[in-house]
């Protein structure tokens, strides 16, 4: 397996581009099995959750061909409506297949996720929401089995706003015969990402970026060509190794809108900021100053860079707190963390960051997708040598991170080997 090696103490500078955002390219390419024909999706970073969704798709017997970040998705020869477990227990956002298969093809066989590194995960709302769109559904030897003729609307409140479901039941609702209102949805703009190409698609939903989406089935979709909207997490990262490193980075592709929560807090911190259409330039403080962060849905500070924040508070001057309300286990990283000489108290889903002068270099390991950003982050700074071990859940999300932090000016490399 890969590791990811730093030798700490760079200040970091220069310019990145930042890429395509993975979580709104997932359920673009689901929603492609919404209309039979060819898409376009431009903007597509090397990423490995998204080979996995076009192995899925190809699966279910679309074409899907990735050149020179266009991702091109022929969907006239869908034939076989299963996401087997093999593919679905890598990535849990195989489930956005569900909705798209049920709507246009009138079934669907979806292995359930299971749970996720750092715990339960559920998939309740999306197994209810298509419940309540009409179709009949069987759990059955770890699959949920549904079956729609016809998927007719209706009307579904969230209890807690959830991107997926809110993904997975929007696109279920454009072919299904009536409106369905869908409240309390998501606002993130992985999901106004969606509606818009749905929308191009030729779907009829009101309520764009808010939190009442209400759409009018229609009787057939047709194939569109996107770009992808830049991935806010990527930015906020490398805005975050910017900040913890001391130095100065300008982020090019991104969309400041997506990333106002983690500037605000930056700011907070004695960041400095200039704005460009696009881009947006950092200049860090000498000293970083502790800030607290509570997670909280769009346009909150987002969970995914609860992580990433820990990393930066481990080096601050004082004490801070960081409250994850989105997913309460979300914390792997911090025994790692603390590998390196952070002092972090974990309190349930709070942790208590007593900033120190100091990390140290060690061996630490990934283990998931943001805990393995936020230790390439303190790697950054850390004295000495530090090892990130199953470095592949970096590659699930962020594209070539260490040719990317090599340019600013890290020392980093990736090696073969290791556990
Ligand atoms: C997406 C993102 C993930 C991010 C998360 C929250 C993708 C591929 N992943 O995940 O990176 O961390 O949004 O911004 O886009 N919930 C239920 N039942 C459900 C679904 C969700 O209880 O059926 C709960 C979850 O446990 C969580 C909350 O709802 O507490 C939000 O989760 P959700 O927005 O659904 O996360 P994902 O879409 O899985």
């Amino acid at each position: 397996m890969d590791k990811i090696v730093i030798s700490g103490g760079k200040k970091l500078n220069g310019e990145v581009e930042i890429s395509g955002s993975k979580n709104a390219i997932l359920p673009l390419m689901a929603a492609s099995l919404l209309a039979s024909g060819d898409f376009t999706i431009n903007g597509v970073p090397q990423l490995r959750d998204l080979k996995t969704m076009a192995n899925m798709l190809r699966i279910i017997g679309a074409e899907v061909v990735v050149e020179n970040e266009k991702m091109k998705i022929n969907t006239k020869n869908c034939n076989c409506f299963k996401a087997p477990y093999e593919l679905v227990k890598t990535m849990r956002a195989s489930i956005y297949v569900l909705g798209p298969l049920v709507a246009r093809f009138g079934e669907a066989e979806v292995s359930l996720p299971g749970g996720c590194a750092w715990g339960p995960r559920p998939v309740d709302f999306h197994i209810q929401g298509i419940k309540k769109l009409g179709a009949e559904v069987e759990l059955e030897n770890g699959y949920i089995i549904a079956k729609a003729k016809k998927l007719i609307g209706t009307r579904i409140n969230f209890d807690i706003p959830s991107v997926g479901a809110t993904c997975n039941l929007l696109m279920a609702a454009t072919l299904a015969k009536g409106t369905t209102v869908i409240e309390n949805a998501a606002m993130e703009p992985d999901v106004t990402a969606l509606v818009e190409f749905l929308l191009k698609m030729g779907a009829k939903i009101d309520g764009i970026g808010t939190t009442k989406l209400e759409i009018e089935g229609v009787d057939e979709l047709k194939p569109t060509e996107v770009n992808a909207i830049p991935d806010r997490i990527e930015a906020g990262t490398f805005l975050v190794a910017g900040a913890i490193t001391g130095g100065k980075i300008t982020l090019k592709n991104c969309e400041i809108s997506h990333i106002e929560a983690i500037i605000e807090k930056l700011k907070e911190v004695g960041c400095e900021f200039t704005f460009g259409k696009n881009e947006v330039t950092l200049i860090a403080p000498e000293k970083i100053r502790a800030v607290d962060v509570k997670t909280t849905v769009f346009p909150g500070f987002p969970t995914d860079m609860q992580a990433q924040w820990i990393a930066l508070m481990s080096v601050a001057n004082g004490t801070s707190s960081i409250t994850d309300t989105i997913y309460k286990d979300r914390f792997t990283h911090v025994p790692e963390l603390c590998r390196l000489g952070a002092e972090i108290k974990l309190n349930d889903n709070t942790a208590i960051v007593h900033g120190v002068q100091k990390l140290k270099g060690a061996s630490v390991m990934s283990t998931d997708l943001r805990a393995s950003a936020s230790l390439i982050l303190a790697g950054l700074v850390a004295e000495g040598r530090t090892d990130v071990l199953r470095v592949y859940h970096i590659d699930r999300g962020y594209e070539k991170i260490e040719k990317k932090f090599e340019k600013l000016g890290a020392s980093i490399w990736r090696e073969e080997g290791g556990l």
